[in-house]
């Protein structure tokens, strides 16, 4: 009988221990999120933008008591890690797509398994009923912005070299859409160089390095993100010219590092794309997975900063 009694009162223990932190991971305000489990599908990509991305996913779903699975790696891997989650039985997936293409497939068999998709950052070209939002930037704006600025400051005449990101991904492809929309407008400007970075600090050095030591001559470089711009500061300045006067430097993203390099003077100018939508990733997923509607593109606001007003976004970039 008195053994009985340690046991019972061992497991009363240590079921008291597990209970209240099972019932904390569902506990949320929202009331929509218990012991829920997401995949999250992000590109493997050097870039600090990318990082506070994740981060804020991983924070939202802590903050949410969310269960959140996360996998980093390219598009086949990517493709794999959203099956993975499929047969994990997830509650929901959100999927930052490194190109467009190549998902009706994928996205097909999460809807047959009743999965709703989030489009994070990037949109894909496989039909709007596979997915439940896309949560991005205008890039087409950003481009448009970056130009009008450069159209300014050279005075409708000039060269400009242009440091591509990935040629297949939505924003590389939307950039420079929107920035050659307002150009073409101006017969004085011509883009002489354009090739892709990959989003990369390191491989935008590289690019310009090599323009540079071809005599490629030009007064500013657009690069479609702040990491390949700073690449091109270092490219400059190890060639011996003055990055943000002997050729103005604008970019995309808004990253603290780009931040830093227009207070110095090396860079010219950035249009913010915010990072963080964790926030919103959840927000959507929980109404997708309640079946409430859910907007089918929902657009982050972005503004350009310059050296006249960039001491007035919110954190000195992100
Ligand atoms: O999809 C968003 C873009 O992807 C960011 O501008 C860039 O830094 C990243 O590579």
């Amino acid at each position: 009988m008195k053994k009985r009694l340690v046991t019972f009162t061992m497991i009363l223990m240590v079921l008291l221990m597990v209970l209240p932190s099972a019932f904390a991971k569902g506990a949320t305000d929202d009331g929509g999120s218990k012991k829920m489990t997401v995949g999250f599908a992000q590109i493997k990509e050097d870039s600090p933008w990318r990082t506070t991305e994740t981060n804020s996913v991983q924070q939202e779903a802590e903050r949410l008591g969310i269960v959140l699975k996360l996998s980093v790696t390219d598009q086949a891997g990517q493709v794999a890690a959203i099956r993975d989650f499929i047969t994990q039985k997830v509650d929901g997936i959100l999927l930052a797509p490194q190109t467009r293409s190549g998902w009706d497939e994928v996205l097909q068999e999460a809807k047959n398994a009743g999965i709703p998709v989030v489009l994070l950052d990037r949109g894909v070209d496989a039909p709007e009923s596979l997915w439940v939002t896309q949560i991005s930037s205008d890039f087409a704006f950003e481009g448009r912005e970056a130009a009008k600025w450069v159209a300014k400051k050279l005075d409708g005449k000039g060269k400009v070299v242009e440091l591509f990101g990935d040629p297949a991904a939505d924003p590389a492809i939307l950039r420079n859409s929107g920035f050659m929309e307002v150009i073409d407008t101006y017969p004085g400007i011509e883009v002489v160089e354009s090739k892709t970075g990959e989003w990369s600090q390191d491989k935008g050095r590289q690019v310009v390095e090599a323009w540079l030591a071809a005599g490629v001559d030009f007064d500013v470089v657009y690069a479609h993100n702040d990491g390949m711009a700073l690449g091109a500061v270092e490219a400059m300045k190890s060639a011996g010219l003055t990055p943000g006067k002997d050729a103005l430097i604008i970019s995309i993203d808004a990253i603290k590092a780009a931040f830093e390099a227009i207070g110095r003077g090396d860079m010219n100018a950035t249009v913010e794309c915010s990072p963080l939508l964790g926030p919103l990733g959840f927000k959507s997923l929980i109404a997708a997975t309640k079946g409430e509607p859910v907007d089918k593109y929902i657009i982050t606001p972005d503004s350009l900063y310059d050296q006249d007003n960039y001491k007035n976004h919110p954190t000195m970039g992100f």
